[in-house]
């Protein structure tokens, strides 16, 4: 595990976007692994700065984001394909036919959740996946409990991630109960995992996870084990790691 310390959010964003443009110069037909919520808006906004100066070509990219609610379909200002196509892929030259996130309209969980691995495992797995942290330790939405889910399934989420997520709906009720999510096997068999966390607000969850043992009530704990695991934080999101 390696940990780089980022002075601030704009530090963190361009670090983790540096990361990230070496992986698709160096295979421009990676398949990158990607996550929502307001971490990672400012990665996106680097790399796609650097697109629009010619820096970086998509065009042999595949992204397989990690998460979906169940119940939202592509177009619902909420979903998250839609915050991927405002953020990220309008802004780009990948493929349309290059990007995947699990199908919130198939309300068949079992279908939706197989449909989804088959897709992993078509495209050959992950390069590079990125991820944020949740307040409680989850990563895509992969929530606390008793054992580690390894393929795409269906959550139902926490109390702390319907109120961390209320902050894009207009109100609590609004919040999906449900979303399917890339379970720990396809983030575990990734070739690098880089996770960007910033604000003093996840420096404890950071601590839990990353100083202290594997469990899957922190399901992030398990990326102590990844071989080729990156996290960046800003100063206050480390503020309790010991280094
Ligand atoms: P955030 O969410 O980036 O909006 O803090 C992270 C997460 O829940 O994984």
């Amino acid at each position: 595990m390696k940990i780089i310390r980022a002075k601030d959010y704009k530090d963190m964003s361009r670090k983790a976007a540096n990361i990230i443009s070496a992986q698709v110069i160096m295979k421009p037909d990676a398949v990158l692994g990607l996550a929502t919520g307001g971490t990672p808006v400012g990665t996106y906004a680097q790399l796609v700065e650097w697109h629009k100066k010619g820096d970086i070509d998509f065009s042999g990219v595949t992204t397989i984001n990690l998460d979906e609610y169940r119940g939202l379909p592509r177009g619902h200002k909420q979903s998250y394909w839609h915050f991927m196509q405002v953020h990220f892929f309008q802004h780009i030259n990948i493929r349309e036919d290059h990007i995947f996130v699990p199908d919130g309209s198939n309300l068949d969980k079992e279908e939706a959740c197989l449909e989804y691995d088959r897709i992993i495992q078509r495209v050959g797995g992950i390069d590079l996946q990125l991820l944020g942290i949740g307040m409680d330790g989850h990563i895509g939405f992969n929530e606390p409990g008793e054992v580690f889910k390894l393929g795409t399934h269906c959550v139902t989420l926490t109390e702390s991630t319907i109120e961390a997520n209320m902050r894009f709906f207009h109100n609590r009720e609004d919040v999906p109960r449900q979303a399917y999510t890339m379970g720990i096997q396809a983030i575990m068999q990734a070739g690098k995992v880089l996770m960007i966390v910033n604000g003093e607000h996840k420096a404890q969850i950071i601590q839990r996870a990353f100083a202290g043992v594997v469990t899957p009530k922190i399901p992030a704990s398990i990326l102590q084990l990844h071989p080729n695991f990156i996290l960046i934080g800003d100063e206050a999101a480390l503020s309790k790691m010991d280094m």
